[in-house]
C-alpha cells in the first residue's frame, strides 16, 4: 500500500445552512460555545459536580424522579441499544410496536440481543390500537414492551398514555425511545410510568449528536442490577459477587454504567467530556425556559408550518391526530421530482428538508421545526423558499399564501 501525501486540507468552514429535516438541526449558538470549554479529568471533582448537575437537569427534562438519569455516550441508538442489550437475555420475549423505520430498529437491535420477538404493526403513516397492544401483551407475557414517541420516518407519535398501566398489569417493563420529541413534546416520564426512556440531543434539545440522555425506573434498575458483572480489570476485593447472566456488551453494560454514574465512581470509560458538556447545556436550555414554554413554543410554530404548506395545496402525511408537533410529512405533488426540490432548497437558499426511507422513500419530504430552529424567522423562510422552488418547478401556487397562513397562525398564539 501507498501512503500518497495529502494536504493539509482546510479548516472546517461549513455553509450557514439551515437545517429544517427531521434532525440533526442547528445547535443552539449557547451549545456550541460550552462544547469548546477545555477538558478535565473524568474524576475531577469540577467534572464529578458537572456530572451530578447534567443528571438533576435531565431529571426535569424527563419530568422524572429517577435517580438513574444519566447520559449514554452514543448517538441516540446507543441508549436503544444499552437499554435493550442490559434488559434482554437470549430467549427473553419482547413485544414491539412497530409502524416506522425506528420500531423496526427496535426490531434489529432485540434480534441481535437473541430475544423472542412479537411485533405489533400499523401501516407507516397511522399509531397502533392500545386494544392491540393489549391483546399481544397479554397473550406474550413479555419481559419487556417497546415502543416510539415519535418516529421521525413516519412524523407520527404513538399515544403512550396508557401503556404504563398496561405493562404493570402484565408484569412487563415498558422501554421508549424519545429521541425525536423529547424537550419538544410531553415527555412525562413518571405519570406514563415508563421505566426506561431514551433520547438524543440532536432534534428537540437543539445540541449535536453524539450523547444520549437515559432515564431508568427502580424496577428496571433491579433488573439490570440483577445482572451486574463487573469488569475484571477494576474489580475491587468488596464487589458483591457477580449475579445472572452477564450483559452481553461491555460498552452498553447499564449496570456498569450506573456504577460510573453513582458515587462510587467506578472507571467504565472514559467519560465523552465535551460532549458533557453539550448535553448540560441542552438541558440548561430546557429548564430556563420551562417546559410548558418550550412545547407551547413547538406547537405553535409546527402548526404554523403546517398551516403554510396546507395553504400552498400541498397534502399533510399520515393519521393528522397523531402527528408529531416538531415534524411535519407532506405528499410530494405528482409530477415534482422530490430530490430536485431538496437540492434547489439547498443550494439556491441554503435549507436543508428531509426525505424519507422505505415505503416513504420518493413519496414525502420531511420538514422540522425543532429546537433551536423552531422560530418564526425559521418558518417564514423556509416556506417562502419551498414556495418559490415549487413555482420555478413549475407547480401554480398562489404567491404569498403560506406565508401569510402561517402569520396568522401566530396572530392567533400571540406571537
Ligand atoms: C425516533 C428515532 N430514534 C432513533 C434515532 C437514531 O438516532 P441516531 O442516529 O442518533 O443514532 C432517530 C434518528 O433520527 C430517531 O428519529
Amino acid at each position: 500500500m501507498t501512503t500518497d501525501r495529502v494536504p493539509a486540507f482546510g479548516e472546517i468552514d461549513p455553509p450557514a445552512r439551515l437545517l429544517m429535516g427531521p434532525g440533526p438541526i442547528n445547535a443552539h449558538p449557547r451549545v456550541l460555545r460550552a462544547m469548546s470549554a477545555q477538558l478535565l479529568g473524568q474524576f475531577d471533582p469540577e467534572f464529578t459536580g458537572y456530572m451530578n448537575e447534567t443528571m438533576a437537569l435531565y431529571r426535569q427534562v424527563f419530568q422524572t424522579g429517577n435517580r438513574w438519569t444519566f447520559l449514554i455516550d452514543g448517538t441516540a441508538r446507543a441508549g436503544i441499544e444499552a437499554s435493550l442489550v442490559s434488559l434482554l437475555e437470549p430467549g427473553d420475549r419482547i413485544v414491539i410496536l412497530s409502524a416506522g423505520r425506528f420500531g423496526l430498529l427496535l426490531r434489529e437491535i432485540a434480534e441481535r440481543c437473541g430475544a423472542e420477538i412479537t411485533v405489533v404493526e400499523a401501516e407507516w403513516g397511522q399509531v397502533i390500537q392500545e386494544s392491540s397492544i393489549e391483546q399481544a401483551v397479554s397473550r406474550v407475557r413479555p419481559r419487556v414492551v417497546a415502543a416510539v414517541y415519535g418516529d421521525t420516518s413516519t412524523t407520527m407519535a404513538q399515544p403512550i398514555a396508557g401503556l404504563g398501566r398496561l405493562c404493570a398489569r402484565h408484569g412487563a417493563l415498558l422501554y421508549v425511545d424519545a429521541t425525536a420529541t423529547l424537550g419538544g413534546m410531553d415527555v412525562p416520564v413518571d405519570a406514563w410510568g415508563a421505566d426506561i426512556v431514551t433520547a438524543g440531543l440532536q432534534k428537540c434539545l437543539a445540541g449535536p449528536s453524539g450523547s444520549a440522555p437515559i432515564t431508568l425506573s427502580e424496577r428496571a434498575a433491579a433488573r439490570i442490577d440483577g445482572r451486574r458483572h463487573i469488569e475484571r480489570g477494576i474489580a475491587g476485593g468488596g464487589d458483591r459477587p457477580a449475579s445472572g447472566l452477564r450483559i452481553a456488551s461491555n460498552y452498553f453494560d447499564l449496570a456498569m454504567l450506573m456504577d460510573y454514574w453513582s458515587e462510587r465512581r467506578l472507571n467504565h470509560h472514559t467519560e465523552a467530556s465535551s460532549m458533557l458538556y453539550a448535553a448540560r447545556e441542552c438541558a440548561r436550555l430546557v429548564v430556563e425556559e420551562g417546559l410548558p414554554a418550550r412545547i407551547a413554543r413547538h406547537r405553535v410554530n409546527g402548526e404554523a408550518m403546517a398551516a403554510g404548506l396546507v395553504a400552498m395545496g400541498l397534502t399533510l402525511f399520515g393519521d393528522q391526530a397523531n402527528k408529531m408537533a416538531n415534524v411535519v410529512g407532506i405528499e410530494i405533488p405528482s409530477g415534482v421530482n422530490g430530490e430536485r426540490v431538496r437540492t434547489r432548497m439547498r443550494t439556491e437558499f441554503e435549507i436543508e428538508i428531509g426525505s424519507s426511507f422505505g415505503p416513504l422513500a420518493g413519496r414525502i419530504w420531511r420538514i422540522g421545526t425543532m429546537g433551536y430552529n423552531c422560530r418564526r424567522d425559521a418558518v417564514l423562510i423556509t416556506l417562502g423558499a419551498l414556495e418559490a422552488v415549487l413555482r420555478a418547478e413549475g407547480v401554480a401556487l398562489r404567491s404569498g399564501a403560506a406565508v401569510d397562513a402561517a402569520r396568522a397562525r401566530y396572530a392567533v398564539a400571540g406571537v
